[in-house]
C-alpha cells in the first residue's frame, strides 16, 4: 500500500491532507456502524471521490459491499487527480474488482437506473456555489428510499442547507468538528424519505 496516494487537498499541505483523512475516516466509521451490518451487500455511491480515499473507508467497513466513484476527474481541489490513478489506487489497495469510476458532474442529474443503498462524500460540496443544492439532488435521485446519504463537508452558517435537506430527508446524526469564519466542518447522517 505504499504506493497509494490519496492526494493533497487545496489550501493544504501533504501533512494537514493526512491528518484531514485520518480524523474523517474515524468521524465516518463510527457514524456508519449503528447504520448497517459490516456484512451488508450495499451499493454505495461515493459523490465526489477524488482519489478514492472515502471508497477506500466504505470497503473496508462493508468487505461485500461495491462502491461507485463519481468526479469530474479535473484538476483542481486534490492533487494530481484522475481516473487511472484512483483506479490505481484501487488496484494497490486490492478493492479494484468492488469499484467502479464515472467522469461526471454531480450539479447535473446522473442518467442511471442504478439506486444506492448508501451514499458518501467529504469535502466535495462547499465549492459549488448555489449550485451545490443541485447536486445534493443528483446524490438523492440516485438513493433508495429510507438510504443514507452521510456527508462530510464544510458548511456555511445559515440554514439554507438544512431547509433542503428536510425537505428530502431526516437528520439522523450530526457531528460538528468546529471551523473557522463562515465555515463548520460536519458530518450530517441524512436518511433520505
Ligand atoms: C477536496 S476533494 C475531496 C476528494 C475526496 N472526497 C476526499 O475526501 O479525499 C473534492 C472533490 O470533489 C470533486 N468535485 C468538485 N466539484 C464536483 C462536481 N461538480 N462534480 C463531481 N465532482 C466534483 C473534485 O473533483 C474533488 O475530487
Amino acid at each position: 500500500m505504499t504506493d497509494v496516494d490519496f492526494g493533497t487537498y487545496h489550501h493544504s499541505t501533504p501533512e494537514e491532507s493526512k491528518q484531514i483523512r485520518e480524523d474523517a475516516a474515524k468521524a465516518f466509521s463510527k457514524l456508519l456502524r449503528p447504520l448497517y451490518p459490516s456484512t451488508a451487500t450495499l451499493k454505495i455511491l461515493d459523490a465526489g471521490c477524488g482519489l478514492g480515499f472515502l471508497t477506500y473507508a466504505a470497503a473496508k467497513r462493508f468487505p461485500k459491499a461495491t462502491i461507485t466513484g463519481v468526479d469530474l476527474f479535473r484538476h483542481g481541489s486534490v492533487s494530481d487527480l484522475s481516473i487511472d490513478k484512483v483506479v490505481q489506487n484501487m488496484k494497490s489497495l486490492g478493492i479494484v474488482s468492488r469499484t467502479s469510476f464515472l467522469k461526471h458532474d454531480l450539479t447535473k442529474p446522473i442518467k442511471s437506473d442504478v439506486q444506492f443503498d448508501l451514499a458518501l462524500s467529504n469535502l466535495v460540496f462547499h465549492n459549488m456555489g448555489k449550485k451545490r443544492f443541485n447536486a445534493y439532488g443528483t446524490v438523492f435521485d440516485v438513493l433508495k428510499p429510507g438510504g443514507c446519504f452521510v456527508m462530510g463537508d464544510l458548511f456555511p452558517r445559515g440554514k439554507a442547507d438544512m431547509d433542503y435537506f428536510r425537505e428530502r430527508s431526516t437528520l439522523v446524526e450530526e457531528l460538528d468538528q468546529g471551523g473557522s469564519g463562515r465555515w463548520r466542518y460536519q458530518i450530517k447522517v441524512l436518511r433520505k424519505a
